[in-house]
């Protein structure tokens, strides 16, 4: 028996075609705008990893500390047999979670990165020689098909991730995953929470200039995968708070008239001096919002944890009997 299985629901060409098909829409339209996904490639994977050790950069901390504080008490509630993580990367956070799940028989990471899979799944048998892991390279934002494993099941989606979706897109994936629970399995959400500005603000515009880069790489993966032809210094970096919304808004401002060619598409795009491009929302929340979110998609809280300073919270949800 394997200990380590990997199943492919992205076929291979699935990324460069959304790419592609996100890019042609993004830059036609008005205001600009491409989606956070594309940040990652080998290089802005590494600067987000640098991001989560920046003085600045809070998030990542804080879940840490509750996990720590915490995984103890997510295991007696849950009694999962088998974690499923989505967007996994390097499982880094998740370890103290799996050693805490003293029932554990499955973990299930889920990213489309499958270079991160092999490489989360490798650190994690060597810990844990008689754990499953069967790894799914898939976008935990299309319909996600889940490998046939013991239950309990408990799904955790970290980071705060789920604030980098816009509300529709939200809703409609926390129904997508709940329709994927069955009774007695349960969701582990991280979320962000609301603060003051200047902290939230200096989070996503560090000093080191850090988080500039990781924003202007999705240019760089433009370039290179689609023939582009930006240049990352036409463009200042920009995150501000939108208070209405109660989200972080990074964007890319072009520090002058400039055109693009995007080659693979058959297109120019030209901005005007100052003109902005959206490149992430990360939302940042409040107990009661999250509450009302789950509700409307069929999951019913049941804990909520936050780091001692407030910042962060780490929610446990179940879903609610179809009636
Ligand atoms: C951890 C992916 C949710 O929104 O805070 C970090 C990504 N963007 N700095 C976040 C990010 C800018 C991050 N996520």
């Amino acid at each position: 028996m394997s200990p380590f299985v990997l199943t492919r629901t992205l076929p291979p060409d699935a990324t460069a075609a959304a790419l592609r098909a996100d890019v042609a829409e993004g830059l036609t339209g008005s205001p600009k705008a491409l989606p956070p996904k594309w940040f990652y490639d080998a290089r802005g994977s590494r600067l987000f990893d640098e991001i989560t050790r920046l003085p600045e950069y809070y998030p990542t901390r804080a879940e840490r500390e509750i996990l720590l504080g915490e995984a103890g008490s997510v295991a007696r509630a849950t009694g999962a047999r088998t974690l499923v993580e989505l967007g996994s990367g390097s499982a880094d956070k998740t370890r103290h979670l799996i050693r805490a799940l003293d029932r554990l028989d499955t973990y299930v990471p889920v990213d489309v990165s499958e270079s991160a899979l092999a490489g989360a799944a490798a650190t994690l048998l060597a810990e844990h020689p008689r754990l499953t892991v069967h790894a799914l390279v898939a976008d935990f934002q299309d319909g996600l098909v889940l490998p046939d494993t013991p239950g309990p099941r408990l799904v955790a989606f970290l980071g705060g991730t789920v604030g980098n979706l816009l509300p529709a897109e939200r809703a409609g994936f926390l129904a997508g995953l709940r329709a994927r629970l069955a009774p007695g399995d349960a969701l582990l959400l991280g979320t962000d929470l609301v603060k003051d500005e200047r902290v939230l603000v200096t989070a996503y515009d560090d000093a080191a200039g850090v988080t500039a880069a990781f924003n202007k790489n999705v240019l760089l993966v433009v370039d290179r995968e689609l023939g582009a032809d930006f240049d990352p210094d036409d463009f200042d970096h920009v995150a501000l708070w939108d208070a209405e919304q109660e989200w972080i808004e990074m964007r890319l401002r072009a520090r002058r008239a400039v055109t693009v060619k995007v080659r693979a598409l058959d297109l120019e795009v030209s901005f005007e001096k100052g003109e902005e491009l959206r490149t992430e929302i990360s939302a940042k929340f409040r107990r009661e919002g999250v509450r009302r979110e789950l509700a409307a998609a069929g999951l019913e809280l049941s804990r909520w944890w936050t780091d001692a300073a407030g910042r962060f919270a780490l929610s446990l949800s179940r879903p609610r009997a179809r009636g």
